[in-house]
């Protein structure tokens, strides 16, 4: 029998709906010798009956996911350095007008979105607990503070600097257990009329793509306009805003601001409605998703069985946090990938958490020249095949997993 959990938001009853077993830490990349060390949890996601939340149902201790070797680069792809250009370019058009403004990032990672706002001139705190990547933002001239963001650090951050007129945060909200901390934060840091914009990914098309290597150990809770409503709606904050993007495999840029303080955006209601048209945060709809789930995990392992079969070489491209659910789910390790190649320095020369697969530089794929490849990062999808098309022009295939099982 498994416990009661109760809701982090709400603390109304989670109600379970997947379960993907003992699963190691989605970014602890193992030391070669160290290979027996993977910390592991169960990893199970459930949803509240109350305010609609879906949450994992156990939590890795912050301090054993964000530290100094945490090795996750955000300006790793050429479409995210974009993307953040342009929702920065976007907050000095529209939000950053004022005197002196002032906007805060909370998980600034390595100054992807913050470098624009600093080369402008403007005044900008970054918040992020990875030492590493703190040091490296710091270097690249940006003003960060080396701490997990809660209500301490924002009154800290209010007291030296004023009021936020932005504050931001990009697939960094969801991976915080505490939304106590961080709203309580939202409320001592930001200004009257200021707003707080999140992007994360959206359980809608977690569940239209059975993507389910969304889930994770670092992605808490997975968001819906709904749930995020009522989210705000505790704290005397409305959302206001509510954009789909086609980021990360589906994301929803969420702006939330103090209550009347400005008109809802007709897409809040429009997303909310075809939530419930949808049943989305339904139990019988997630539990579908758990259906599709195992299919297609037997749908991907038979086509590496049959393709190791017949003698096929594989490799693994993008050795993201989302890939160690799809590996360690799927049984997939070092006898069916013979490698995993990854552009992220802090990766390379270690092996995947718990499947044991070592990592390399890209320039071993094409060393390699395997006859098929997984496509892992399958959220960079046209910037990684635009990039290696000599696969597929010299008679490689790619290996699709979301939104199907797929050849390419
Ligand atoms: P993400 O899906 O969490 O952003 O992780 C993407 C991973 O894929 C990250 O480890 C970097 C890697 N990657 C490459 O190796 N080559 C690329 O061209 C891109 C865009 C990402
Ligand atoms: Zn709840």
């Amino acid at each position: 029998m498994q416990e009661k959990t109760l809701c982090r938001v709400c603390g109304g009853l989670v109600r379970e709906f997947v379960d993907f077993g003992r699963q190691p830490m989605a970014d602890a990349f193992v030391e070669p010798g160290q290979l027996a060390d993977d910390f592991v949890y169960r990893l199970a996601v459930g949803v509240c009956a109350v305010c609609s939340m879906a949450q994992l149902i156990e939590e890795v201790p912050n301090e054993l996911m964000f530290h100094e070797e945490y090795p996750y680069r955000s300006s790793g792809s050429a479409v995210m350095r974009a993307h953040f250009a342009q929702i920065a370019r976007q907050f000095m058009d529209r939000e950053l007008r004022g005197p002196d403004p002032l906007i805060v990032e909370i998980g600034s990672n390595d100054g992807i979105m913050l470098n624009t706002i600093a080369s402008a001139g403007l005044r900008h705190v970054g918040v992020e607990p990875c030492d590493n990547l703190a040091r490296l933002a710091e270097r690249n001239g940006l003003s960060v503070v080396n701490r997990y963001f809660g209500q301490e650090t924002a009154e800290r951050i209010a007291a030296e600097h004023g009021s936020a007129d932005v504050i931001f945060s990009a697939n960094t909200f969801s991976h915080i257990s505490d939304v106590d901390g961080v709203m309580r934060g939202i409320d001592a840091l930001l200004s009257k009329t200021g707003v707080f914009v999140f992007e994360d990914p959206y359980l809608l098309d977690i569940v239209d793509q059975t993507s389910f290597d969304q889930i994770y150990d670092e992605h808490v809770y997975f968001f819906a306009a709904k749930s995020i409503s009522a989210l705000a709606a505790r704290y005397g904050f409305e959302l206001v805003d509510a954009e789909r993007l086609a980021v990360h495999g589906g994301e929803v840029r969420y702006s939330i601001a103090r209550a009347g303080v400005r008109p809802p955006t007709p897409s809040v209601q429009a997303l909310i409605a075809m939530e419930d048209l949808r049943g989305l945060t339904d139990e019988a709809t997630l539990r579908r998703f758990a259906v599709n789930t195992a299919r297609r995990r037997d749908e991907l392992v038979d086509v590496l069985h049959g393709l190791k079969a017949r003698g096929k070489t594989i490799v693994g491209y993008g050795a993201t946090a989302k890939s160690a659910t799809v590996l360690n789910y799927c049984g997939i390790g070092p006898g069916l990938l013979d490698f995993i190649c990854d552009s992220t320095p802090a990766k390379q020369g270690r092996y995947t958490p718990g499947s044991h697969i070592p990592v390399r530089a890209p320039e071993h794929f094409v060393e390699a020249r395997p006859d098929y490849a997984l496509m892992l990062a399958w959220n960079h999808a046209s910037e990684i095949m635009e990039k290696e098309s000599w696969f597929t022009e010299g008679g490689g295939r790619w290996i699709r997993y979301v939104p199907e099982v797929s050849l390419i």
